[in-house]
Parts: structure tokens; sequence; C-alpha cells
């Protein structure tokens, strides 16, 4: 099969569609024919989207209202996602907060609700999500956008990093779990990416700032080549291998 042919057909939910990363991820699964569900909470933009998709693709693409917080809604939220499309092939969770660090050190309720959304909230899109392709028996793939964060604790972000490293365990058993029922689980860890999230910020190794669109290409090949556990661009694997090789005691003293 050609890759611009590659998810024709496939019935994939985007949840967080507006996200700077998912709306450049959509737009390449849609030109490789996806039929797409996209979930936001801001249903204008989503809509917006939409129309932009359909226009581009000529592939039908749908909307769905999603609250990442109302953990109760997922269920309903994914079902509509299924019924609007005729069927589902493909979840990717693509909503997330960095958040402010000092503010979550200063105020646990802050810091709980950068959590909430990081983990809480993409474990249980995913478990509901699982659920349903293990119970239409047709294999599938679910997908989520962990982070490099995740990977070491830092002193300038381990509020929203420990989230994501929660978030790369749960994926990892989901995984195990599901590894004979033809479920494939594809975890996803970019570097900083100029989005919405990142806006306004300095990072150390600012320079390595990666645009949506490169890692949207590295999330639909990794999809295509049924990758499980993917650094893009691919170059930060190897940045966290040094980094989490780094001696605690050295550092804690770095303050990166
Ligand atoms: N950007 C980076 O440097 C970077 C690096 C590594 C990993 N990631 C991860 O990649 C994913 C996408 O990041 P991005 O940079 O593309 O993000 P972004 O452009 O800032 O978008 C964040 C998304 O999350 C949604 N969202 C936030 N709170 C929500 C809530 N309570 N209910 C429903 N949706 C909510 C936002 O909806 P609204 O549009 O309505 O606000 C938006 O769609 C996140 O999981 C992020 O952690 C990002």
């Amino acid at each position: 099969m050609s890759t611009l042919q590659s998810f024709r057909g496939q019935r994939i939910c985007l949840v967080g569609s507006t996200s700077g990363i998912a709306r450049a991820t959509a737009r390449e699964l849609a030109a490789r024919g996806a039929i797409l569900h996209l979930g936001a909470r801001d249903l204008e933009e989503a809509r917006r989207d939409a129309v932009d998709l359909e226009v581009r693709s000529g592939m039908p693409v749908s909307v769905g209202c999603f609250q990442a917080l109302d953990l109760a809604s997922h269920m309903a939220f994914l079902a509509e996602a299924r019924q609007r499309m005729g069927g589902l092939d493909g979840v990717l969770v693509t909503f997330g907060i960095l958040g402010d660090q000092e503010r979550a050190r200063r105020d646990f309720s802050y810091a709980r609700q950068i959590m909430d959304l990081n983990f809480l909230a993409p474990a249980s899109v995913l478990s509901h999500a699982a659920a349903m392709l293990e119970d239409q028996g047709t294999g599938g793939i679910l997908v989520a956008l962990g982070s490099v964060a995740g990977d070491r604790g830092r002193f300038s972000n381990y509020t929203y990093g420990s989230a994501k490293a929660g978030l790369h365990a749960y994926l990892q058993g989901l995984r195990a779990r599901l590894a004979a029922t033809g479920i494939r689980v594809l975890t996803v860890k970019p570097g900083p990416v100029d989005t919405p999230m990142t806006f306004g910020m300095g990072f150390p190794g600012g320079r390595l700032m990666t645009r949506p669109e490169v890692v949207a290409r590295g999330i639909v090949r990794a999809m295509e080549r049924g990758n499980e556990v993917v650094y893009v661009p691919c170059f930060w694997s190897l940045i966290m291998g040094v980094l989490k090789a780094i001696p605690e005691a050295l550092f804690k003293r770095m303050k990166l």
C-alpha cells in the first residue's frame, strides 16, 4: 500500500484535536485517507478544523465535545465518535497542559489539575478506548502523547513530568495487556515543540525546539511502522539516554 493510502477508510478519533500537534497530525492522517472525529472542548474551533480537513482531503470529518476533566463523560464521547464514524480503528490522545511549575509548587490544587489533565484523564480515555476496541475484536491502535519530560524528574517541571511518567508506565502496561488482541499501543515522546503550550517560553536547549508538522510526521510514521515507543525527533532518544545516565547527586545540582 502506498504511503498516501496507508490510512484509507480507517476511523480515527483525535482527543484534544485543537492542540498544535493534533492539528498537524490530523492533516497527515486525512491526507492518507483516514476518516476523522475531532474531540475538543472548543466545538467552534473543531468545526472550523473539520471543514478545512474535509476540503483538503475529501474525507468525512465529524466533531464532538470533549471535556478532559469530566471523566464520567469520556465513555459517551467515545461512543459518539464511533457512531459518527461508523466504527473505530484508532484513538489518539493529544490533550494536555504544561502548567506553571512555580504555581504548582505553591498551590497543590493547581498541581493536581496538571496531574489530572496529563495522567488521570488520558488514562481514563485510553481505558475506555481499549475496552471498546477489545469488544469490537477487530484490532486497532491507541496513541498517546507523553513527553521527554516524563523520562527524568526535573527541578523546573516535575509536576508535568511526573504525570507524563505515570502515563508512560500506564501505556507500557496497557501494551502488555493488549499484546495478544491485535490492538497496538504507541507512546510518543516529543521534545519541545513550537505550539501554544510553549509559546513565549525559554527552554534549555531552545534551539532544539521542533515544529508540530515534524512531530506529526513522526507520529504517523510510527503508526505505519508499528513502533511502540518513539522519541520525536529521534535525537531526543540520545539526549534522554545521556540525561538519564547522570547520577542523581550531580543531576540535582544542575537545576535543569
Ligand atoms: N509542545 C510541546 O513542547 C510538547 C512536548 C512534549 C509533549 N507534548 C504533549 O503533546 C500534547 C499536545 O501538546 P501541544 O503542544 O500540541 O498542546 P497545545 O497546542 O497547547 O494544546 C493543548 C490541548 O489540550 C486541550 N486541553 C487542555 N485542557 C483541556 C480540558 N480541560 N479539556 C479538554 N481539552 C483540554 C486544549 O484545548 P483548547 O484548545 O480548548 O485549549 C488543546 O487542544 C500534550 O499532551 C503535551 O503534553 C507537547
